[in-house]
């Protein structure tokens, strides 16, 4: 069996160990935007490209004689590439450019859920010029987000108290966003906790992974500008601390709802992984946003304990007879820590040497915005590398995380907080507040 992986970050490094692990021993040929040493070891192919050219991403397919691939990244995605790949007879993980939508455009998800009915759709409206912009402001009152309707890597979302101070700041960046000739989505700001929900779909049926919490903030504390993703973290029952059975039941029910309303829509099903990030809320759960691929880090989070064939939970999705019993996870608990470059985001140091070897576990390190050169290992800028810790609580798999961010070399820092009983109390305490 021959793989195609798209992608060369953590995320990808993730897929590709899963891949591997496969017993039905795969090859796995990459098609990355640089050269990721972690994956590279594990590549019989490895090629650097654009990979959100469909037709540069084929042709390497079909050189390599790829019988399934798997896209990694949303961009791919957005340009068309799994489309082109069915096209060329290669079976794909990932949606095609028409159901990607689901990521790309915030407007296109909301009316989506509005038009089938989908629960956890907050109070929204879409908007292309300032036409009333101010009154629906003036109905949201303080609690208000507005989002650029389509892919600004998270910049394009600014939140009422965090990027915006009052209605007159809002205006501004529509003003700005018109100007652009783009257009916009207001929606009400949610008030709680954010969780990951995944779940693999092969356009009818759903298998879900366990729930995860990413931490978008720089700092300890969930202080400073948001990033990526600075680390995440999974319990042992595959709920996370300040979540009910009933929340966890009606995020996979909102997933189930999205993926029939695509199939209904477009009349073809959804093949790859459906991202629900949700916000427990005093009110229930509600839906901030879709994405369609793995999240990083929550890739590595859940990839790390399952169990299963990757490979036959992909060849399930792409030939369409998944089940939920194909997906198992280990029982256990799992605390993932970026390394991030010194100044990540705003002003991030570049081309600056970093040292992996005093890592413990070799096995549970990812490598994401590093390049391999003559002279050793860099950071080029975005986050260098990730660690999982994986234990039977969530306090040792704290432990094991944060003792090995700390053996990763050179000027990077990362969150000392993420999975720590300080922080799971907040987050319990936060959530029992607002249900109260
Ligand atoms: P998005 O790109 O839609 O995920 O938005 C990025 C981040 O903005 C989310 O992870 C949330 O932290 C925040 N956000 C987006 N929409 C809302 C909302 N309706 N209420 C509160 N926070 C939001
Ligand atoms: N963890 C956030 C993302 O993957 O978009």
């Amino acid at each position: 069996m021959k793989i195609l992986l798209v992608g060369s970050g953590a995320r990808e490094h993730a897929i590709a160990r899963a891949v591997i692990r496969s017993p039905q021993k795969p090859q796995l040929a990459c098609f990355g935007s640089s050269v990721n040493p972690g994956i590279k070891k594990l590549s019989g192919v490895y090629s650097t490209g654009n990979i959100n050219d469909p037709v540069a991403v084929t042709e390497f397919a079909e050189d390599t004689g790829a019988e399934l691939a798997i896209v990694g990244p949303e961009a791919p995605l957005a340009a068309g590439v799994a489309d082109a790949l069915w096209q060329a007879g290669i079976p794909c993980v990932g949606p095609k450019q028409a159901l990607a939508q689901l990521e790309t455009s915030k407007a296109f998800t909301r009316d989506l859920l509005t038009e089938y009915g989908v629960p956890g759709c907050p109070r929204y409206k879409v908007f292309n010029s300032l036409a009333g912009v101010k009154e629906f402001l003036g109905e949201l009152g303080g609690l208000f987000v507005v989002k650029y309707d389509g892919l600004m890597g998270g910049k394009g979302v600014k939140v009422a108290g965090d990027h915006l101070a009052d209605h007159a700041e809002a205006i501004e960046y529509c003003r700005k966003l018109v100007a652009d000739g783009k257009s916009f989505v207001i929606e009400e700001k949610l008030i709680g906790q954010e969780f990951s929900l995944m779940s693999f779909c092969d356009g009818q049926r759903l298998a879900h992974m366990p729930a995860v919490q990413d931490h978008k903030r720089a700092y300890d504390g969930d202080n400073g500008p948001n990033t990526g993703g600075m680390g995440s973290y999974s319990t042992a029952d595959h709920s996370l601390p300040f979540l009910t059975t009933g929340d966890i039941e009606t995020a996979r029910a909102i997933n189930q709802a999205t993926m029939r309303a695509l199939e209904q829509k477009f009349g073809e099903g959804y093949k790859g992984i459906l991202y629900g990030g949700f916000m427990a809320t005093a009110d229930g759960v509600k839906l901030i946003e879709y994405n369609a691929r793995f999240g990083d880090p929550e890739c590595l989070n859940v990839l790390a304990i399952l169990e299963s064939d990757f490979v036959a939970i992909c060849q399930a999705i792409v030939e369409g007879n998944l089940k939920q019993n194909m997906a198992q996870f280990a029982a256990q608990a799992t605390v993932c820590k970026y390394a991030v470059p010194e100044g990540y985001p705003d002003s991030p140091v570049k081309n600056q040497l970093i040292d992996i070897s005093a890592i413990d576990n070799p096995n549970q390190l990812y490598l994401a915005a590093v390049d391999l050169r003559p002279d050793g290992l860099y950071e080029t800028g975005s986050r260098t590398a990730a660690v999982v810790g994986i234990a039977d609580d969530l306090k040792s798999a704290e432990e094991i995380a944060q003792k090995e961010i700390e053996c990763i070399g050179g000027p990077v820092f990362h969150r000392k907080d993420i999975g720590t009983t300080k922080l799971i109390k907040q987050r319990i305490n936060h959530m029992s507040g607002l249900r109260k």
